[in-house]
């Protein structure tokens, strides 16, 4: 079965006129999980990675399935006032206003090579906060890795001005 058809879509959630991409029902069916981690991280296997990094909150799911394929650690980037240790934090655009996101100061170290992991990408204000902040801790990012990509949003083609390889699964235009 195709990705996209494990893929559930929700009219007008959580507002009149979007179209909610709902990967639970991805998740929730081993083989299309199984196969979703897999084309994820193909590019990479055999190579190197120390870190993945993954988004709150969908971006856990995904990104610690990858990590746990590539043999790399984990880092958690959350949203403000979630970390228990000294972080660095970034503030980053959300379709109206801004938000925070956070990251242990100690979770990357100078020369990390890490790829970034999430469920989606649509403006690609969030890929954008987490890079800042991996790039802040001196850390090399090699890819951003989603399952879907929403390209009318502009996310992969920003990220890409930013020298970011993205990859993605599944389009909806
Ligand atoms: C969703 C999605 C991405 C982000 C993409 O997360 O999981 O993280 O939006 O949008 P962008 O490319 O326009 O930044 P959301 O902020 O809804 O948080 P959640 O995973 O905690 O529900
Ligand atoms: N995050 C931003 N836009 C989204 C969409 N259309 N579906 C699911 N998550 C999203």
């Amino acid at each position: 079965m195709p990705l996209a058809a494990a893929i559930r879509t929700i009219p007008d959630y959580p507002k009149k006129g979007i179209l909610f991409r709902d990967i639970t029902t991805l998740l929730g069916d081993a083989r299309a999980f199984r196969k979703a981690v897999d084309e994820l991280v193909q590019p990479w296997s055999g190579s190197k990675m120390d870190k993945v990094a993954g988004m709150e909150a969908r971006g856990f799911i995904l990104g610690g399935a990858v990590a746990h394929q590539l043999s790399a650690g984990f880092v958690p980037i959350r949203k403000k006032g979630k970390l228990p240790h000294k972080t660095v934090s970034i503030s980053y655009e959300l379709e109206y206003g801004t938000d925070e996101m956070e990251m242990h100061e100690d979770a990357v170290s100078p020369g990390d090579r890490v790829i970034l992991v999430d469920d989606l990408i649509a403006t690609g204000g969030t890929a954008e906060g987490a890079i800042g902040l991996l790039r802040k801790m001196g850390a090399e990012i090699i890819a951003a890795c989603f399952v879907i990509d929403l390209p009318e949003l502009g996310g992969a083609k920003r990220l890409e001005a930013l020298d970011v390889p993205v990859r993605s699964l599944v389009t909806f235009e």
